[in-house]
């Protein structure tokens, strides 16, 4: 394999801690959670349904999925990647799901690394896919051609722009760079051949953000919520491991910094109409049914994708099979017998989450 120019290999070093630290170490959340467990779906003793009539299909973008299941933006730009998104890939074409790969700074620069991606399109032609690059890239002048180059590299149906202040303060070579972020999003929303997605990676995004991103012309928002994959953990422990002690300490800090993804969903499917991704420390598919009924119309997950990708094509394949029997149980026992239905669901909400709610009103 040719040697890598210093900047490409310390991307491709960091790509791959990424994936070493998340798959080995303890990474979510420590004293806080999504907020999930204070919503509870009404049980219907009554459902008047066949649970082989209950269909968990919908539409997202003009795109058909089986149900509602997204395998968020993850991993590329390392070798160490590329069976994994090959893993993630086929599976989600067998399913009929949507994936997104990781951030693709790292392929711009290098045709070798442009495959850890390429990969994807290979394995499943016909799925959704979103290609992916960060708010700070944006705000370090990516062309407008090269943004361009990211959604062909996979011939991409959304191009995901990741804003993640959190992570980029605590990474040891991290650029908290955001000033003019707002208006490149504006620029892409105008000029890429596809629509964007702004997603946050783990801290929740605000009602006020939505606002500010909706007037710019995003096509969907992914809150990606706090309760799941801490990226200031992450990165503490990489600061840790580097002996970068004020990073590490910002990171110990911050670990459970952001908005629950629930208390994120709710308040921003108030702010806005555009489809919404929920993602952020989903776990099953109840948690799933619950962000249908709170107003998500897709759901993602990294973290357990990963980790079943790592096991085997097979241990994806079973957890995926798992979610979904899930997620036509919690419609089932509601009632629903489609995901309109779901998102109708009578539901009640309890403790911190409705703290939450009613701050959120009070402003
Ligand atoms: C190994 C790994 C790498 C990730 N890389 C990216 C990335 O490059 N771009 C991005 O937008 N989000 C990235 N994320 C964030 C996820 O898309 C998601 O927002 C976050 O992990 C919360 O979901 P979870 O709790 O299900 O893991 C990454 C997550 C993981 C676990």
């Amino acid at each position: 394999m040719p040697s890598l120019p210093l900047e490409q290999a310390k991307i491709e070093d960091r790509k791959k801690e990424g994936i070493i630290i998340t798959l080995n170490e303890q990474v979510q959340a420590r004293e806080t959670s999504t907020l999930l467990e204070c919503v509870h779906l009404i049980h219907s003793a009554l459902p008047e349904l066949n649970f082989d009539e209950v269909d968990t299909s919908i539409s997202f973008l003009g795109h058909k999925f089986s149900a509602p299941i997204l395998i968020d933006s993850m991993t590329g730009g390392t070798h160490a990647a590329t069976k994994l998104n090959e893993t993630l890939a086929r599976a989600a074409a067998k399913y009929e799901l949507g994936m997104g790969v990781g951030s693709q700074r790292a392929g711009l620069k290098s045709e070798a690394l442009a495959e850890t991606y390429k990969v994807v399109r290979k394995a499943a032609p016909e799925i959704f896919a979103m290609a992916n690059i960060g708010g700070a890239q944006l705000a370090d002048n990516l062309s407008l051609k090269d943004a361009q180059k990211l959604v062909e590299m996979i011939n991409a149906d959304a191009l995901a722009v990741h804003l993640n202040p959190l992570q980029e303060l605590v990474q040891p070579e991290g650029e908290p760079r955001f000033k003019g972020v707002l208006n490149r999003i504006k620029e892409l929303s105008s000029k890429i051949s596809v629509p964007i997605i702004v997603k946050e990676v783990g801290a929740g995004i605000s009602k006020e953000v939505a606002l500010r991103l909706i007037k710019s012309g995003v096509a969907a928002i992914n809150v990606s919520g706090l309760g799941g994959t801490s990226w200031a953990g992450v990165e503490q422990i990489r600061a840790k491991t580097s002996k970068n002690m004020k990073k590490a300490e910002l990171g110990e800090i911050f670990w459970d910094w952001g908005i629950p993804t629930a208390a994120s969903l709710i308040e921003v499917r108030k702010a806005v109409k555009v489809p919404l991704i929920a993602s952020g420390g989903l776990r099953n598919g109840l948690d799933i049914a619950k962000c249908i009924v709170l107003g998500a119309n897709l759901c993602g997950m990294a973290l357990p994708m990963l980790k079943h990708a790592a096991e085997s094509f097979e241990s994806l394949c079973e957890f995926m099979e798992g979610l979904q029997f899930q997620l036509q149980s919690a419609m089932f026992l509601v009632g629903a017998k489609n995901a309109k239905e779901l998102s109708k669901a009578r539901h009640v909400i309890t403790g911190d989450l409705l703290d939450w709610n009613k701050a959120g009103e009070s402003r």
